[in-house]
């Protein structure tokens, strides 16, 4: 078998590239290691930039989205018992979010690709890189005990951060940067009404709590727990008070669907090409989930990618793909500072003394009385501008 684009991995990078790629007349071929019910029904976070839409938009993979997503204007800040809103489209001029579960654009996109009858394997194992430092990179996997070989003249290594391709890249050429906090998410999904119509992020003495939602009887709600926590002694009755105390106000409880606790990493490698192999999304870097950042953070890589593979594949040479790295570690770096600040500012750290507990509340509390210091929040929160 043979292509010009192997991309590996089928979650929002991989996706997205590929139909996009589509669009210029590039082939590609996918592999996933998962089932398409796995990668479907996967829960993850669900909030996308201004950009990330357009950029969805423009790949023509939007439809449902514009119709099903929920547009947010803004959102509310919780801390020492108030709430402040944070009005994001007036400090953006005009710009906004929307809420939309990543599973429910990774389900369109694999729809579309399958409809248009183009190649996404689902189930692969043992996959393996060759030859990526040459012109004529290979994948190899097996699919039904069967061996597979796919010769390309790129390979996308969109496979997430516990994939093979950035340990394919030898360790003297990549630089990593690696940060674990010292907390994680529990996170759940509730058929109720959501307590507010925008997201409220909350500081409270007992650690972090998110309230967002997935449709106006979907709620998705977040609390700050250990990194180790032990999900079987968190009854739903505990979650529930322990959300209405750290997130004030009614909120309404109902059947809990789904429960997880997710990690909080800060992760970089650098840099995100080797050869012909080119990372994109979680196979190069990890964010907390604090700003939102991670799908809209592979939509970004993407974009740069398609740019940087269209000018090669019309001959136009190397310049672009040379480029793909700095580029896109360029958003990346400023997007794990957002990530970061987002994160320290707003969550419970037991080992900080009274005096960092003091500065951090000044400085939320002069973030909500400073437009100048909101207008920064802001324009972070919707996305930074592309570079192109
Ligand atoms: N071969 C093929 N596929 C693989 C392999 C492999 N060896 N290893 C992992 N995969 C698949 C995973 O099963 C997953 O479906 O690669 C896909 C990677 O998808 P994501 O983890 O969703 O990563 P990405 O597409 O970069 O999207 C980033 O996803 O993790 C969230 O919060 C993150 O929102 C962000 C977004
Ligand atoms: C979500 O809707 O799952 C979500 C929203 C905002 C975040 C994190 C997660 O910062």
């Amino acid at each position: 078998m043979r292509t010009q684009v192997g991309i590996i991995g089928a979650g929002p990078a991989g996706l997205l590239l590929a139909q996009m790629l589509h669009q210029r007349g590039i082939d590609s071929v996918v592999i996933e290691a998962r089932s398409r019910a796995h990668v479907e029904s996967r829960i993850r976070a669900g909030l996308l930039e201004q950009g990330s839409v357009r950029t969805m938009t423009e790949a023509g993979v939007a439809d449902r989205l514009h119709r099903e997503g929920l547009v947010h204007r803004g959102l509310e800040l919780r801390f020492g018992g108030q709430g402040h809103r944070v009005d994001l489209a007036d400090l953006t001029g005009g710009k906004v979010v929307t809420i939309y579960g990543q599973q429910e654009a990774v389900k369109d996109m694999i729809a579309l690709r399958l409809a248009a009858g183009l190649p996404l394997h689902f189930e692969v194992a043992d996959v393996a890189i060759h030859d990526m430092a040459t012109a004529r990179p290979r994948i190899t996997w097996t699919q039904d005990g069967v061996a597979q070989s796919l010769d390309c003249e790129v390979i996308a290594g969109c496979d997430g951060f516990h994939g093979i391709c950035r340990p394919a890249i030898p360790a003297a050429d990549l630089r990593i940067f690696d940060r674990i906090y010292p907390f994680a998410w529990l996170g759940i999904l509730a058929q109720s009404r959501p307590m507010s119509e925008e997201l409220i992020y909350a500081r409270h003495t007992h650690g972090f709590a998110l309230a967002t939602m997935r449709s106006t009887s979907i709620s998705r709600l977040y609390l700050q727990c250990a990194p180790d926590e032990d999900l079987s002694l968190w009854s739903d009755d505990r979650i529930w008070s322990e959300l209405r105390a750290r997130l004030g106000g009614a909120l309404e409880e109902g059947p809990i669907l789904q429960k997880g606790v997710t990690a909080m990493r800060s992760f970089v490698a650098e840099p995100m090409r080797h050869g012909r192999l080119f990372l994109a999304g979680d196979a190069a870097h990890i964010v907390p989930p604090t700003g939102a950042k991670g799908m809209n953070l592979a939509i970004a890589d993407v974009r740069v990618l398609v740019r940087a593979l269209e000018h090669f594949f019309a001959g136009r040479g190397e310049a672009l793909m040379d480029r793909y790295s700095a580029t896109c570690l360029d958003r990346v770096w400023k997007v794990q500072r957002f990530s970061w600040w987002m994160t320290q500012l707003l969550h419970r750290y037991d080992d900080h003394d009274d005096f960092e507990e003091r500065v951090r509340l000044a400085e939320l509390d002069y973030l909500a009385g400073s437009t100048a210091a909101l207008t920064t929040l802001a324009e972070n929160y919707v996305g930074l501008p592309y570079a192109d």
